[in-house]
């Protein structure tokens, strides 16, 4: 090896020194409400582009904000291999989710905020920290500095429309495959396991999100003169949604992939908690709970369009529409997926309800063989950064459609999915936060990630 190693010390020293720089950045980054999906203003997502693309050219990387047609941006930002070093391409998205009711929120979400320990708002945590690990560990390497010691060639790619189902994904790839191309690839767009468990992630599952119409009548009619008659579209789609899921709460829909998960155990009192479910609301599907979350499909309604109660006429309402979300098991297929959501929803229309099912975006379910030299030095990081904790292999039940796309494109290179996300994140619901002192971890981890890697 060509290029001087560092102690673990001296890293867990570098990144203690960069972490309120670090700090500053992150909120920054997530004053900007970059939100991809449809019907949002999209200007914020070229300022969010643009503030990463400053990170990064602060570091020194030839840096550009890549985008495909109408797609939203991404930036990339590059920086040559030492010689015989391989190079290492680090993945986050500056995308954010919408914030739901914001009623629900104990501070503003694009004003991040510390309350204990956590940093609260929305990208705090997805994904906005992940850019940020690894513009700390590449600070912690003098990046861009006169005594600039980064051990590995670097790549990053900060996508700009990950939460809204990387629509231009593939073509962003092909467009820029030699740039993108690396030996390793570390995805910080996950969790870990517990606060001061760190872990690998293994497994992800795939998404079909859908939209399904239903339709009874031309338009509203009184309900005293037609109900007892006249189905509601309300009714209708009630019990349509209703033939998802069995009496059970397993998904009720044929030629969906199950398979199973590791022997890991998470506590049914240990979920609960973690989630939130209210005491005496059972859970629902069969199988151990890693299971039901990580290797099962999971079919949610997410929404549906239908009059507000308030100021309700005395009317039976002629159509409704809902969004559903379907998980799918690492095995199956988004395409396959649809087609027999679209089947499944058309074949149980209420009666003779007219239905339509419409697409909105999807991403394919990964397992990754997490076994070799690469993993290896992953994992020998975790446990250093962690004071010793071994790292454990997880699931988990979120998707991220770039593996899936990038595994394709480059099937040699070795994937490595972590992230800040803890228990008690919150991601894509009110009041998302980060925990600081993981979040120094995970940073340390991702140096000596790369400091492993070069050795390799
Ligand atoms: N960071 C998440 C993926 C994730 C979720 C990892 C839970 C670990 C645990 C990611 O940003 C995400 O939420 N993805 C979307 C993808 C979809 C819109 C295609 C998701 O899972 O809903
Ligand atoms: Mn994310």
């Amino acid at each position: 090896m060509t290029t001087p190693s560092f102690s673990d010390e001296e890293l867990r020293t570098a990144i203690a020194r960069e972490l309120p720089g670090v700090r500053a950045d992150l909120e920054r980054l997530a004053r900007i409400p970059g939100i991809a999906f449809e019907g949002f203003d999209f200007t914020p997502l070229e300022r969010s582009a643009e503030a990463v693309a400053e990170l990064l050219r602060g570091l020194g990387l030839q840096t550009q904000i890549a985008r495909i047609g109408d797609g939203h941006p991404a930036v990339i930002g590059v920086k040559p291999a030492p010689p015989g070093a391989p190079t290492v391409l680090l993945y986050a998205h500056h995308d954010v989710q919408p914030v739901g009711d914001l009623s629900r929120w104990e501070s503003d979400p694009f004003e991040p905020v510390e309350r204990d320990g956590r940093l609260y708002g929305r990208g705090c945590a997805d994904d906005k920290a992940g850019i940020m690990a690894h513009v700390a560990a590449l600070r912690a390497f003098g990046c861009g500095t006169a005594d600039d010691r980064v051990p590995v060639g670097v790549v990053v790619f900060v996508e700009g429309e990950e939460e809204f189902g990387s629509a231009s994904l593939p073509d962003l790839l092909e467009a820029h495959k030699d740039t993108l191309s690396s030996d390793v690839i570390v995805i910080a767009d996950s969790g870990n396991w517990d606060i001061g468990v760190p872990a690998l992630t293994t497994s992800l599952r795939g998404i079909v999100n859908l939209f399904v119409e239903v339709k009874v009548l031309k338009q509203a009619v009184h309900s005293g003169m037609a109900g007892g008659a006249t189905p509601d579209a309300l009714m209708t789609i009630a019990r349509l949604l209703a033939t998802l899921h069995d009496d059970n709460g397993d998904v009720a829909v044929d030629g969906l992939v199950s398979t199973s998960a590791a022997p890991l155990d998470y506590p049914e009192d240990r979920f609960r908690e973690e989630t939130g479910i209210l005491d005496g609301v059972e859970l629902i599907g069969t199988g151990r709970i890693v299971e039901r979350l990580w290797t099962k499909p999971a079919i949610s309604v997410l929404a549906i369009d239908a009059p507000p109660t308030a100021g309700a006429p005395n009317a039976v309402i002629p159509t409704a529409k809902a969004k559903i979300s379907v998980r799918l098991a690492p095995g199956d297929d988004r395409r396959r997926a649809y087609a027999t959501l679209k089947a499944h929803l058309e074949k149980h229309a209420p009666w003779g309800a007219r239905v339509t099912v419409s697409f909105e975006h999807d991403g394919d379910p990964i397992v990754i063989e997490a076994t070799g030299p690469a993993y290896d030095a992953a994992r020998s990081a975790f446990k250093a950064a962690w004071d010793g904790t071994e790292p454990v292999d997880i699931g988990v039940g979120g998707s991220i459609p770039f593996i899936a796309t990038f595994k394709e494109a480059f099937p040699d290179a070795a994937v490595l999915v972590t992230g800040v996300e803890d228990p008690f994140s919150k991601a894509h619901g009110p009041n998302e936060s980060l925990h600081l002192g993981e979040f120094e971890k995970v940073c340390l981890a991702e140096a000596m990630l790369l400091r492993n890697v070069a050795a390799l």
